[in-house]
């Protein structure tokens, strides 16, 4: 396990578009058949060794903040979430989806304040974020997973969640009333490698750049 440059992918949604990305740039040794979560691919790029490694987008900040990974690819959704200390390089364009507002059917008329007191979310800190703007008081239930039906239980008056295709949360009986904030890939890096690792960090960056430019 030992490469030039270490990178960190989410898997999930942006597993397959990743990986798709770097190959094109260049990237061997990525085969997205035998790629699954916590494992690790000796890669080159050129004359790069490239360590790439597959984790739970949540974590991947943290793997880079802490210099376990020098860069990672991760959703602005969970970037903006993150406590960790990471740098934002670039937005790569796919993983398009929004943070949404969404409420149960029959109560997506007279939204205000006055009917939504709790809220469900896998992000609190955006949640927070975008109902002090609108200077609502909320209280926000942190959740790990399935949102969606947190309205129908009891649970919450509403949810903030990532809306992709919309399918989730048509499934669940919720509509979309307003968008929080628009996410797509982003690339990150960690700040200490830009220094001890500047050259290397660049050739990948470079090939990136390019990859966007030519699409
Ligand atoms: C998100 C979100 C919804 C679903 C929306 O979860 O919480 O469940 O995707 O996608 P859709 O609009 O295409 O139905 P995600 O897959 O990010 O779950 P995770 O917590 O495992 O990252
Ligand atoms: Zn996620």
């Amino acid at each position: 396990m030992s490469a030039d440059v270490v990178i960190a992918l989410s898997k999930g949604r942006l597993q397959e578009p990743s990986i798709k990305l770097f190959t094109a740039g260049g990237v061997q040794g990525l085969k997205l058949q035998r790629f699954v979560a916590g494992t690790w691919a000796d890669c080159v790029l050129g004359n790069l060794n490239l360590g790439i490694l597959l984790i739970r987008d949540d974590d991947v900040p943290t793997y880079v903040a802490r210099g376990a990974a020098d860069l990672g690819v991760v959703g602005k959704d969970v970037l903006d979430e993150t406590t960790e200390e990471v740098v934002e390089i670039l937005d790569l364009g796919f993983g398009q989806c929004r943070l949404s507002l969404a409420v149960p059917l029959d109560q997506q008329d007279g939204l205000s304040n006055g009917n939504i007191r709790r809220v469900a979310t896998k992000y609190p800190r955006t949640a927070e974020q975008f109902f002090r703007t609108l200077s609502w008081q909320v209280q926000i239930i942190k959740l790990h997973g399935a949102v969606e039906i947190a309205p129908a239980l009891g649970l919450s008056d509403a949810v903030v969640d990532l809306v992709s295709t919309g399918r989730t949360l048509k499934e669940s009986g919720l509509v979309e009333v307003q968008v929080v904030k628009e996410c797509s890939a982003r690339l990150i890096g960690n700040r200490a490698s830009f220094r001890l690792k500047s050259s290397g960090l660049k050739i990948v960056v470079d090939m990136l750049r390019g990859q966007l430019e030519a699409n």
